[in-house]
């Protein structure tokens, strides 16, 4: 087992290069396999999630080859199942992407039911409706939802009860090649729903409106090769961002699209750190002491949930009493007892978190929860007073490429070790 250990209090300076969006990423990898031609996909993080949705993609029989560390082709013309149902992607969330894709191509599909972190129930209902309004049939066996449409899709108007960025972008593949129009109301606007469009119409779909909340796809018979680069991630770069503000540095995070970080540079701004935009990158400096602030987490263009425990962490240490409400995630404060044992004041009542700053946080050894909240206690512990100790970090090898190799090129003290030897190895040193 492995962790993640870090000697905290170092103010982070310096520049740091964002990898490609994960959550875009995923799904335009699944995308991908939509065409009998080639495809090639740059800008892809290194991270585990997306590692192990091309490895199931080869596993259906897609022929896939490693062109850099970044770089994949991908060639659905080999595929030779439809079904996909091995025990890694049964952890992932980002598994139902498969589902659409395959639905749209094959006319049938059974995936694993989707896994991911466990911030909530998760339902994939909004999904089914969708493909279901598509013309398939949807059932659940043997843990897995095996959808298909012999008799073909057709397109259809489809509201969504809840603004969600899954079930709009595989409504948007499977309905890509379905016959007709389809029209999604009550949408998702992220910037990974926009850019998994943009990808969709680079192999020739006809899809228009992605990032207002109303789709519209005419569907087409076929869709050809393309060469795609994946936006930047903007969770990637917000963690970072606040990590700046958490250790009181000057780090500028580039290959960014600011536009997609306004949320985050607001609060930013709120809480008293100066921010300087350029046409790809953003500075973030600190002013010394944060202050305290209310953040509510929405659908984009709002706060993102997936910023929401980098938030609360830096609020931790905010003059005043904060507030964080989760409207997203019934269950995103599993990091909070964990923050508590940094010496942290977090009380949550329902879906609010009531922030009582402290003066800093102090190292211990902590249990990360999920990925975000891994990544919020990589950045207590960076800010803290003394040795931090993580466990469980494969959740944030998820989603955070080279995290160590970034913060070390800022500045911070960290290091991935696999032993208690190696942990007091590090504690001592110095
Ligand atoms: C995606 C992201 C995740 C991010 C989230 C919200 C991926 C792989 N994951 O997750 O990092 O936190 O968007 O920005 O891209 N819901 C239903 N029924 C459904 C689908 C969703 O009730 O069929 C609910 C969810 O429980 C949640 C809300 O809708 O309360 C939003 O979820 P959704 O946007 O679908 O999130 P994910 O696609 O799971």
């Amino acid at each position: 087992m492995y962790q993640y250990v870090i000697r905290g209090g170092n103010p982070l300076a310096g520049e740091v290069n964002i990898s490609g969006a994960k959550n875009a990423a995923l799904a335009i990898l699944a995308a991908a396999i939509m065409t009998d031609d080639t495809v090639v996909i740059d800008n892809l993080p290194n991270v585990s999630d997306v590692n192990v949705l091309i490895d199931s993609i080869e596993g259906i029989g897609a022929t896939v080859k490693h062109i850099d560390n970044h770089t994949v082709s991908i060639c659905g013309a080999t595929i030779s199942s439809v079904v996909v149902d091995y025990d890694a992607i049964k952890k992932m969330r980002a598994s139902y992407y498969l589902l659409g894709a395959l639905l749209g191509k094959f006319r049938k599909a059974k995936v694993a039911l989707p896994g991911g972190c466990t911030i909530g129930a998760r339902p994939i209902d909004l999904h089914i409706k969708g493909f279901r309004a598509l013309g398939a049939t949807v059932n659940i066996a043997d843990g897995c939802v095996v959808a298909q449409a012999a008799g073909g899709l057709s397109g259809s108007h489809i509201y969504l009860d809840k603004v969600s960025v899954g079930a709009t972008i595989n409504i948007m593949m499977a309905a890509a090649l379905s016959g007709g129009k389809t029209i999604i109301e009550n949408a998702a606007k992220e910037p990974h729903v926009v850019d998994v469009a943009n990808f969709l119409n680079s192999m020739g779909a006809r899809i228009r409106g992605a990032g207002t909340d109303v789709v519209r796809i005419i569907g087409v018979e076929k869709l050809h090769g393309s060469e795609y680069s994946v936006i930047p991630d903007q969770i990637e770069a917000g963690t970072y961002m606040f990590a700046a503000a958490a250790t009181k540095g000057d780090v500028t995070v580039k290959n960014v699209i600011p536009k997609h970080l306004e949320a985050t540079t607001a609060k930013l701004l709120e809480m008293g750190c100066e921010i300087h935009e350029f046409d790809d990158a953003v500075r973030v400096v600190s002013k010394g002491n944060l202050t305290h602030t209310q953040v509510t987490t929405l659908p984009y263009p709002g706060f993102p949930t997936d910023m929401q425990p980098q938030m609360a962490v830096l609020l931790g240490i905010a003059q005043g009493v904060s507030t964080v409400t989760e409207s997203i995630f019934e269950n995103r404060f599993k990091y909070v007892g964990e923050l508590a044992r940094m010496g942290g004041n977090i009380k949550v009542e329902g879906n609010i978190a009531i922030i009582t700053g402290v003066d800093g946080y102090q190292g211990a050894r902590v249990c990360v929860p999920d990925l975000r909240a891994g990544a919020a206690l990589v950045i207590a512990g960076l800010s803290a007073d003394g040795i931090t100790v993580l466990d469980d970090i494969q959740y944030i090898q998820r989603g955070y490429e080279d995290i160590v190799e970034k913060f070390k090129s800022l500045g911070a003290e960290m290091e991935l070790v696999c032993s208690d030897e190696e942990i007091r190895a590090f504690a001592e040193a110095k």
